[in-house]
Formats: structure tokens, sequence, C-alpha cells
């Protein structure tokens, strides 16, 4: 169980300026954590930043496009000259494109794999050694519920997803018995601007299970509940937890059923 360390302990969350990372880091500062802010909305992060401060949580910001390679050791760098041990690391920066696979463009699906994978990687791999020395801390990789029922129209994007799930994992049994814990987070539908920009992308249509997301900050919650308890892999809401098994008895329908869910959903 991971308690901050009296404002010592820093909680790094990526795709800090809206959506999930906004509230966690809302919650992750209100539990006593350092809060490392990191997106490419400076005006955003700015305004969370003095929003914790306000409320007496230090709060540093990293203003830092995640598609782009050499982020990744510069954020490291910055964190690791605050001085304080790093305690969290929210993984949480990631979008979405929907339509059809082969349709996608490859600079969509290039910046998709640095942010959703590569990033993620690298930030891992950099704090995870400091995480072992001190045998303190905890990994959090915000996944999705479509690495679990791969579905049609979000091919690279459950992709991502499931290499975070598979990642995560293996970690997670190598660190068994430590002190320090790697965790994914696998949610369906959360009402956040992640939607607004898959919408944007050509041609894309309504988005099956919409209409029954889920507010960011009970995504945050259940984060801070992880903290508290740590468990390799949540779902939220928790009934997903049927998800894996739907598609190890149905997967045989969605095949026949997908194609077609996907051109109606088209507009
Ligand atoms: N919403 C859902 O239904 C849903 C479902 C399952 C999983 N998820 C996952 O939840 C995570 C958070 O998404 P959200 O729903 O909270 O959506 P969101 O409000 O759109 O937040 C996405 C965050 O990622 C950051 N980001 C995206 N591209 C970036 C880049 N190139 N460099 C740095 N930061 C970048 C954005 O910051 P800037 O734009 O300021 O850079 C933003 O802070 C994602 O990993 C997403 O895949 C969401």
């Amino acid at each position: 169980m991971i308690e901050p360390r009296a404002s010592e302990g820093i909680a790094v969350v990526t795709g800090a300026s809206s959506g999930i990372g906004e509230a966690a880091a809302l919650q992750l500062s209100a539990a006593g954590f350092h809060l490392v802010l990191i997106a490419r909305r400076r005006d955003r992060l700015e305004k969370l930043q003095s929003k914790l401060r306000k409320s007496g949580g230090p709060a540093d910001i990293i203003c830092s496009d995640l598609s782009q390679e050499e982020s990744f050791s510069a954020i490291a760098d910055k964190v690791k000259n605050i001085g304080s041990p790093i305690e969290v690391l929210l993984n949480n920066a990631g979008f979405g494109w929907y339509g059809f696979g082969d349709e996608m463009p490859w600079s969509v699906a290039k910046d998709m794999l640095a942010v959703n994978v590569q990033a993620v990687t690298s930030l891992t791999l950099q704090f995870l050694p400091e995480m072992k020395r001190n045998n303190r801390g905890h990994i959090i990789n915000v996944g999705s519920i479509v690495a679990s029922i791969p579905s049609q129209g979000v091919a690279l994007y459950g992709a991502t997803k499931a290499f975070l799930d598979g990642f995560t994992t293996s970690l997670y049994r190598e660190l068994v018995s430590t002190g320090v814990n790697v965790s994914v987070v696998r949610t369906g539908a959360v009402r956040t601007l992640f939607f607004n920009k898959v919408a944007l992308q050509p041609e894309s249509g309504v988005i099956p299970l919409q209409g029954l997301a889920v507010r960011p900050e009970t995504v945050a919650r259940r984060i801070l509940e992880l903290l508290k308890k740590p468990r390799r892999a949540i779902y939220v809401p928790r009934l997903l937890w049927v998800v894996p098994w739907i598609e190890m008895y149905f997967g045989w329908l969605i095949d026949r059923l997908g194609p077609r869910m996907l051109r109606s959903s088209r507009f």
C-alpha cells in the first residue's frame, strides 16, 4: 500500500490536462502526493497546477509531446531533478481512432504507437529501477476493455491497449513479493474529451457503448483504491469482468456481427 511520505512522494501523471488524468491528479494531490503533470496543452496544465497549489499540494508541470521520442528521457531527467522519490507513475496519456483499420493514416498510427505504447514503455523503464531500489512504488497503466475483446473499428488502438495488458502482467509477476506494484486499469467508456477527438477522425460515427460512459472521477477513485489495495488488473465499471468471458464464448458471433456494426455506425 502506497501512502505518500508527507508531500515527498512524487506522482507522475501523463495526460493530466483533461479527463481521467486530470481527475486522478486532483485525487492524488488530495491524498498528499507531489504531482508532476504532463501533457501538451500548457494552459490547461497551468490552470490545474494553480488549483492544486491553492489547496496546498505541490505540483510541477512538464509540457511535452509524447509522440516525440526525445520527450521521454527529458521527462525522466526533469522528474529526477525534483529530488524526491517517485512513488506513482500513472501512464494515462493516450488517444484512439475509429474506423476500418486499413483506412488509418500512417501518421496517426505512428503517433498512436508512440503515445500509447512507446511512452509507457520508456517511462516505465526509466522509473522502475528507482522504485525497485527503494522497494516502493506503483506503476498504473490506463488500458481499455477493448484489449479484452478485440473490436472492429479500433484495430490498432485495441492492440496498443492489449500491449499494456501483457506488459503489466509480466512486470507484475516479476515484482510479486517486492514493495513495487504494476497494475492495469481496464476501463469501458468514460465521459471525457476522448470521444470528441475520436469523432473528429474522418468518416467516424457513433461509437458503440458511448452512451454507457462513466465519469472520469469514478475511474480516478478506483485508481486511488488501487494504491491502497494493489491488484494486477481492475475493471471500471466492475461488471466489465465478464467481457473476457464474452470474447471466449461468443467471439465467433462477434466475428460475424462486427463488420456490420462498424458499417452501420458510420455517418
Ligand atoms: N474515454 C474513454 O472512453 C476511454 C476508455 C478506455 C480507455 N481510455 C484511456 O484513458 C486514457 C485517458 O483518456 P481520456 O478518456 O481521459 O481522454 P482525454 O480527455 O482526451 O485525455 C487524454 C490525455 O492524453 C494526453 N495526450 C494525448 N496525446 C498526447 C501527446 N501526444 N503528448 C502528450 N499527451 C498527450 C492529452 O493531453 P494533451 O492533448 O494536452 O496533450 C490528455 O491529457 C487514454 O489512455 C485512453 O486510451 C479512455
